[in-house]
């Protein structure tokens, strides 16, 4: 039996990037009142014209000040707002569809799979827990352009005007992706809120690797990571795309790269929102998702290029897995949160919803939000290689992590809180960071971290954390905290 808990408590803090309070100046309201008005009286789905005017305004006042102000009258954007196209294929969608069917909400969220051909009877009839599905005009037969050099590339992204067709209502984003993609929605939800959808964006990111963005464009969205086009941004492409492939369809040439071409000479630069993972990675990516940066999770993406992300799980039951914690908290999921403790020495870093690690050393946020280099780039070269810094994992007693990932999720007897456990992947196997008193942390098999039900993460933009540890127990607790006042980590 245990022995009455003797708790040390240590405080520390967990700061998250709050979005800058943007000032809202009185002419940006009128301006953007004006172009609401013009919106509403010319910009009729029905009968799509070109209005310059928008593009106009949108050069005449800079982004800063007025691209995140949602329109005064509008409602708040809701998952039902948004219509997702994935870029699927017959071929692989026997593997890629637990991808997809991990996040897709049957009922719920709107938007299609585009195949490349009718499915084969094997895939009949269609399953309700995959997204409805299209098959994509062929290419070959529409003879856009003879030169044509990657006909596949050309059916993708005309899956932007093929899904503008369907002509589905009251949709205010297209949000594109790969079979391959997971979202986590709520969170999309909530970045897309942010910004204006009666203006033109295309919003994204880049890859993570420095060689991608140079062979392609640090400013192109990459498609596997997924990005959300508003709905007069794609209406304005519709009707330019298939002359707009035939300029840029004869290069080497990805869907990413023609859409980026095309966006670009309509004077549409990309809006860089970080949350979306393109994974241009391989192999080991948990050093990643241990310390994601400090911004929603909205994307993750080449499932099938990177190992499991759970260790002794095979890579749909992992997905699966994480989408458990996505469940039950998306605000927090992969988002790093740092104690100290002091009486053992010990740091904790946990990745809610997926990891947590306990150094045998105070070591500084600025450290371990560098992610440990457990995976490999998509090609190798000279540094610098990714476009985040790094620590190489090492032997180092004190700088290397007892590693434990999630086990399990659930509601807590105590009221508003949910319990994640995470246990032990392997021993250490390391000689103890201090010779001098109890410090090791080899006996550890579980830690268990109580996080709010009801307070989602972006209310307060940061969680703080306490430690609650007995000398002798294999078990550590951590609860997640509302954060003092300016409280900081010492
Ligand atoms: C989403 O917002 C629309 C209003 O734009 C509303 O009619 C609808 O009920 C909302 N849907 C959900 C699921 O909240
Ligand atoms: C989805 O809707 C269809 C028809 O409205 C219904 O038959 C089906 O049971 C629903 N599926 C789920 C999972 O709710
Ligand atoms: C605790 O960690 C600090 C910072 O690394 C170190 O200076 C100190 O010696 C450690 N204390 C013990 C008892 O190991
Ligand atoms: C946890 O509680 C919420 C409501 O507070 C409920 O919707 C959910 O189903 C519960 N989850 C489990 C695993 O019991
Ligand atoms: C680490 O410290 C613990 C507790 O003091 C001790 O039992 C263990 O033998 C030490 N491990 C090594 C490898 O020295
Ligand atoms: C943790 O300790 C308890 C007894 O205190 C024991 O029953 C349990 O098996 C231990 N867990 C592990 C994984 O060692
Ligand atoms: C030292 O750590 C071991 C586990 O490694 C634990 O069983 C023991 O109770 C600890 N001793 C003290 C005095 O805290």
């Amino acid at each position: 039996m245990s022995s009455p808990a003797q708790i040390n408590y240590s405080t520390s803090q967990q700061k998250v990037g709050t979005l800058p309070l943007v000032a809202l100046c009185k002419y940006v309201a009128i301006s953007g009142l004006f172009l609401f008005f013009f919106y509403m009286v010319l910009f009729d789905k029905k009968h799509y014209q070109p209005f310059d005017l928008l593009a106009t305004f949108k050069q005449k006042w800079p982004s800063s000040s007025s691209t995140k102000i949602s329109t005064p009258s509008s409602t708040p954007t809701n998952l039902s707002h948004i219509v997702f196209g994935i870029a699927g294929s017959m071929n692989t969608w026997k593997i890629k569809r637990f991808y997809t069917q991990a996040w897709w909400r049957p009922n719920v969220t709107r938007g299609y799979v585009f195949l490349d051909r009718p499915p084969t009877k094997e895939f009949l009839p269609w399953s309700p827990s995959s997204p409805p599905f299209r098959v994509n005009e062929n290419v070959e037969v529409l003879k856009l352009d003879p030169k044509i050099t990657r006909p596949f590339q050309v059916r993708i992204v005309r899956t932007i005007l093929e899904i503008f067709r369907l002509d589905d209502q009251d949709v205010r984003w297209y949000v594109m992706a790969d079979d391959d993609t997971v979202f986590a929605v709520d969170n999309l939800v909530e970045a897309l809120a942010k910004y204006d959808h009666t203006k033109k964006f295309y919003i994204g990111t880049n890859s993570e690797c420095v060689k991608s963005n140079f062979d392609f464009a640090f400013e192109m969205a990459f498609g596997g990571a997924g990005y959300a086009l508003s709905y007069p941004l794609v209406a304005a492409l519709a009707g330019k795309l298939d002359s707009c492939i035939k300029k840029y369809s004869r290069a080497w040439v990805t869907s990413d790269l023609m859409l980026y071409s095309c966006l670009s000479d309509q004077g549409v630069a990309l809006t860089h929102n970080p949350g979306f993972h393109q994974v241009d990675l391989f192999g080991d990516v948990s050093g990643l998702l241990s310390s994601h940066p400090q911004t929603p999770f909205l994307s993750l993406h080449h499932i099938d290029n990177i190992k499991p992300i759970f260790p002794n799980k095979n890579r749909p039951d992992s997905i699966n897995h994480l989408m458990k914690a996505a469940k039950a908290d998306q605000s927090r999921l992969l988002q790093q949160t740092i104690c100290h403790h002091k009486t053992t020495n010990w740091t904790l870093s946990i990745s809610w919803g997926y990891s947590a690690h306990i150094y045998e050393n105070i070591l500084p946020r600025n450290f371990l939000r560098k992610p440990l280099e457990t995976f490999k780039p998509w090609k190798v070269m000279r540094p610098p290689l990714f476009m985040f810094n790094t620590r190489w994992p090492n032997n180092d007693p004190c700088e290397a992590p007892h590693m434990f990932f999630l086990h399990s999720v659930e509601n807590s007897t105590e009221e508003d809180r949910i319990v994640t456990t995470y246990v032990r992947a392997s021993p250490r196997g390391l000689p103890n960071c201090s010779s001098s008193g109890n410090h090791s942390a080899d006996h550890m098999a579980m830690i268990r971290v109580f996080s709010p039900t009801k307070l989602p993460l972006e209310a307060t933009g940061r969680d703080c954390c306490d430690v609650a540890y007995t000398p002798g127990m294999n078990i550590t607790e951590v609860r997640y905290r509302t954060c003092i006042k300016d409280e900081i980590t010492a």
